[in-house]
């Protein structure tokens, strides 16, 4: 079978692959996060011939399953294909490795947050592009979680971790993590990073601990000093309540910058939104035909962002996210 993209690039399928493993065979590298038909990240349309699910997905619903709509993590052709989708062609994609890690850092931020800092062996010269994720294993656990640093050269990789009740991963970090225990990361992942575009608003859309990777990438962009640093940068950070916001960007360093904490459950004169994060962006009438938006926190926010500010004027193609599914 053959598989040719928007951008004209054209690639072999084997029979019972997936696009996005046909696609990276190949050295081409599709939008994705879980490789397992649960996140959405690797959403595509086929504009030409058919494709058939490996297994049966709950992410896509059947009014977009009419319009050929698929996840190419998913999806395996079943004769010559055209997507509506093209090669993340000038993004640097590092190798990924399994590398030891010990705790460096544990700091509890509040109830909810812990804040956890992984040391790397020096020669293991782990690289990633800021914005992606990592496994971590601790024995036979293993959970997903997002760098919240850019890459500095120091080895030392920043998350911060919420306690889900019951969780296994969330009573280790909670309750019996301790300095200099030894783990295992994976990584890195994903590809929730910065694009290039001609775009000239950079919304960001963060609940929960969904800000750790936008706050990696604003780091990264201090460094950047080319024009991208010019645009007008949006940060719209959700959490329920007013107590439970733990970042903001000061020293980022960056011309136009606006920080809008929104909270869900509580409205607070010291917090510029009350309500969800999508509704915030309506109501500070950005021109959303001229913006990228990066949506990061749980499934149901970045649903519910895509669908209002697709029908608000943004570009479908300009939305990316990663979202915080339960990764076991
Ligand atoms: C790409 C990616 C990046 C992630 N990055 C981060 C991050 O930076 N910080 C962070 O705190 N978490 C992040 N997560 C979520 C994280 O991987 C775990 O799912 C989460 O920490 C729970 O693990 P646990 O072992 O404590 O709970 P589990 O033992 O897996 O589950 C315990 C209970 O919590 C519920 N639960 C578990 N995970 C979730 C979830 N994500 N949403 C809703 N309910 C859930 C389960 O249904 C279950 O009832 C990320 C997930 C993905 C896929
Ligand atoms: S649904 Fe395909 S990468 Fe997550």
């Amino acid at each position: 079978m053959k598989i040719t993209l928007r951008d004209g690039k054209s690639f072999k399928c084997d029979e019972n692959q997936t696009i996005y493993e046909a696609a990276k065979c190949n050295n081409i590298t599709l939008e994705h996060s879980c490789l397992n038909a649960r996140c959405r990240s690797c959403v595509v349309q086929v504009i030409e011939g058919k494709v058939k699910d490996r297994v049966e997905d709950f992410v896509i619903s059947s009014e977009e399953k009419s319009k050929n709509i698929t996840l190419s993590c998913n999806a395996i052709p079943i004769s010559d294909i055209v997507l509506d989708v093209q090669d993340l062609v000038n993004i640097p994609f590092y190798e990924k490795k399994i590398i030891p890690a010990k705790i460096d850092l544990l700091s509890k931020i509040n109830n909810e947050i812990i804040e956890i800092r992984l040391r790397l062996p020096p020669s293991s010269n782990f690289n990633y592009t800021s914005g992606q994720y990592v496994n971590i294993f601790k024995g036979k656990i293993k959970r997903s979680y997002s760098v919240a640093n850019s890459f500095d050269g120091s080895g030392k990789l920043q998350f911060f971790i919420k306690k889900y009740e019951g969780g296994l991963m969330s009573d280790y970090w909670f309750n019996n993590a301790k300095i200099n225990d030894l783990l295992r990361i994976e990584g890195p992942l994903g590809t929730f990073f910065l694009r290039e575009s001609t775009k000239e608003n950079i919304i960001f859309l963060g609940t929960g601990t969904g800000i750790a990777p936008i706050k990696a990438i604003l780091e990264n962009l201090k460094t950047n000093n080319d024009k991208i640093v010019k645009k007008n940068f949006w940060i719209f950070n959700g959490a329920r309540y007013s107590d439970d916001f733990f970042w903001k960007p000061d020293n980022i360093g960056l011309e136009n910058i606006k920080y809008i904490p929104v909270t869900s459950r509580e409205r607070n004169n010291n917090v510029d939104e009350y309500g969800y994060v999508q509704d915030a962006v309506l109501r500070k009438g950005i021109n959303l035909a001229k913006s990228q938006v990066y949506a990061c926190g749980s499934s149901e926010m970045i649903f519910a962002a895509r669908e209002k500010l697709t029908s608000n004027g943004l570009e479908a193609d300009h939305f990316f996210a990663d979202a915080f599914i339960q990764s076991n």
